[in-house]
C-alpha cells in the first residue's frame, strides 16, 4: 500500500467553514466605506475555493475569517512580517491598533487594491494582490511603519521596514508620505528615501529608486505628483518634482525636475514627444508619444 500522503493545506473543517462563510455575510456593516470591497472579495475568496479545495486553509485564515476589510488586512500584514522577535500574534495586535486608530490606513489599502486590479494587466480580481502581490503588501507595511514612525516609535517602525524588505524586496522608509490609489507592480528592487513624497494615483514599477544624490542632506528626495508612471528601473535623484500626470521612461535617471504631463527618458533623462493630456498612472500607457511629422 502507498504510504503517500495528502498535501494538508486545508481540513474538512476549513470546508465546512466556508460554506458557512458564504452564508453569513453580515448585514449590519456600519459606516465602513471598505465594506463594499470586503464583500466582494469574500465572494472571489469561496469562488477560488469552489474551484480549487486545496485554497481553504489559506483563504479561510487571511480572508474569510475577518468580520471586516481592517481586520483582514491587519491578519494578512501579520502573517507575512512575523518573525522569531515578533511573532504572529504581536504582529496582529501592532496592526490592529495602528489601523483602529488611523482607519484612513484601510481606506488607503482598499484604493491601492483596486489600483491594482485595475491597472495591472496580470491581476483578474481582488484577491489575488491581497495574498499574494508583494507591491501591495510591502506598501501596507509601509504604512503600518509609517503610522509608527509619527508616534515616536522609531525602532518598531525600522523594525517593520527591515521585515518588509526581506520579506518583499521593498525599502520604503517610514517617514516618507505616500498617498493612496498606488499601484507598485512587481515590486522587487523599490526604494523610497525618508523625504521623498509620492501624491494619490501613482503608478510605479519594479526597481524604481526615489533617492538622494548623495550631495544633499536634509529635505533631499523627490516629490512625485498625482498621476506619475515611474518605468521599471527609473532613478529619480534629488530634491526634484515630477511633475502630475508626468511619465519617466524604464531605466531612466532623472537629476531635475519634470514638468507635468510630460515625457521624459534617457540617462540623464531629458523631455521627448508631445505634452501628455490625461494621466498616464490610470492608463499604464508606457508608449512613447508618436513623432510630429508624418513620412
Ligand atoms: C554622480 C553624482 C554623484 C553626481 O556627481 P557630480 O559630479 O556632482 O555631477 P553633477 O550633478 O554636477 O552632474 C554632472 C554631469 O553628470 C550628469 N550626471 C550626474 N549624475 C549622473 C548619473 N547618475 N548618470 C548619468 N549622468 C549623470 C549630469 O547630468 C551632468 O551632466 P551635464 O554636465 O551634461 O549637464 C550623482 O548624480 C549620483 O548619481 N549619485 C548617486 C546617488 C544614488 O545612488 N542615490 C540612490 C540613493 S538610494
Amino acid at each position: 500500500m502507498s504510504t503517500t500522503t495528502r498535501p494538508t493545506a486545508f481540513s474538512v473543517a476549513d470546508l465546512q467553514l466556508v460554506q458557512q462563510y458564504a452564508l453569513c455575510e453580515r448585514d449590519s456593516w456600519e459606516a465602513d466605506p471598505t465594506q463594499p470591497i470586503w464583500s466582494a472579495m469574500r465572494r472571489e475568496a469561496v469562488e477560488a475555493v469552489e474551484r480549487d479545495a486545496l485554497m481553504a486553509g489559506q483563504i479561510n485564515a487571511a480572508i474569510l475569517r475577518h468580520a471586516s476589510f481592517a481586520d483582514g488586512l491587519a491578519a494578512r500584514i501579520a502573517h507575512k512580517l512575523a518573525d522569531g522577535d515578533f511573532g504572529e500574534p504581536c504582529m496582529a495586535a501592532l496592526a490592529t491598533e495602528a489601523i483602529a486608530d488611523s482607519p484612513s490606513i484601510a481606506r488607503a489599502a482598499a484604493r491601492d487594491l483596486m489600483a491594482v486590479r485595475d491597472r495591472d494587466p496580470a491581476c483578474r480580481d481582488l484577491i489575488t494582490p491581497f495574498l499574494f502581490f508583494k507591491g501591495f503588501l510591502s506598501l501596507q507595511s509601509y504604512r503600518i511603519a509609517h503610522w509608527l514612525w509619527l508616534r515616536g516609535r522609531e525602532h518598531l517602525a525600522r523594525q517593520i521596514q527591515s521585515r518588509t524588505s526581506e520579506m518583499f524586496g521593498v525599502d520604503i522608509h517610514p517617514a516618507a508620505r505616500v498617498g493612496c490609489g498606488i499601484m507598485i507592480d512587481h515590486g522587487t528592487g523599490l526604494v523610497i528615501g525618508e523625504t521623498a513624497v509620492v501624491e494619490d494615483d501613482v503608478s510605479m514599477l519594479h526597481g524604481v529608486t526615489l533617492g538622494g544624490t548623495g550631495k544633499q542632506g536634509g529635505d533631499r528626495h523627490p516629490k512625485i505628483r498625482r498621476g506619475v508612471l515611474l518605468g521599471a528601473g527609473a532613478k529619480v535623484l534629488g530634491n526634484i518634482t515630477v511633475g502630475e500626470g508626468a511619465k519617466v521612461g524604464a531605466g531612466s535617471i532623472v537629476l531635475d525636475s519634470v514638468e507635468p504631463h510630460t515625457t521624459v527618458v534617457g540617462v540623464p533623462a531629458r523631455p521627448v514627444g508631445e505634452k501628455l493630456t490625461d494621466m498616464p498612472a490610470f492608463t499604464m500607457d508606457q508608449m512613447l508619444p508618436g513623432p510630429d511629422y508624418v513620412i
